[in-house]
């Protein structure tokens, strides 16, 4: 058991099972865009532990980009999505093979606003792949190519994801005590 701020987290999924599902994970895209020097776009802050795992294990030429999205404010989403000098161009977009990277997907709003502003500056192509997802909260419409785990409507930290600020650098997710 673990304290951050006001709440206490129990283990929830191992560093060790993180390990074998990202290690799969890359080793699908590696299979889906090998030879077409994708540019990896992982959404901060949380997903930067995840994208950079997912990114050793991808066998190929490959780029990054990191954006800038947030929606969620306390252990709440905020129902709005600010995003804060995103700085994207069609030069930089048309055309190439796209992955974004996210962390996890709650009500998908996230994403679903940044897949409709990325598909606007024409993208070679675009998959999307998240680490958790939350299926009951999934509340907008999106497409999601690939996840690491199907996860209970509660909230976790760990491995990028955090609690007000804290437990970003947990090795593990940990899940909420209710
Ligand atoms: P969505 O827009 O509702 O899908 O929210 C997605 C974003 O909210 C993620 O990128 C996370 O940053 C944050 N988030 C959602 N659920 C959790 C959670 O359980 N723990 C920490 N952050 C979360
Ligand atoms: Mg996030």
């Amino acid at each position: 058991m673990i304290q951050l701020h006001d709440l206490h987290f129990a283990p929830f999924i191992s560093e060790r099972r993180i390990r074998t599902r990202v290690l799969a994970l890359a080793q699908t895209l590696t299979a889906q865009l090998a030879d077409k020097k994708p540019l990896f776009m992982p959404i901060l802050n949380g997903a930067f532990v995840f994208a950079a795992d997912l990114m050793r294990h991808f066998e190929g030429a490959c780029e990054v980009r990191f954006v800038r999205l947030q929606s969620y404010v306390g252990e709440k989403s905020s129902g709005e999505v600010r995003f804060a000098d995103i700085g994207l161009s069609k030069e930089m977009i048309a055309g190439r093979h796209l992955v974004v990277v996210e962390d996890i997907v709650d009500s998908g709003q996230t994403l679903h606003f940044f897949l409709d502003y990325l598909r606007q500056l024409e993208p070679g192509s675009l998959t999307t792949v998240a680490l958790l997802r939350k299926p009951s909260a999934v509340k907008f419409d999106i497409s999601l190519d690939f996840v690491g785990f199907d996860i209970a409507d509660k909230f976790v930290v760990g491995y990028g994801l955090d609690y007000d600020g804290l437990g970003r650098n947990l090795r593990g997710i940990f899940m909420k005590n209710d």
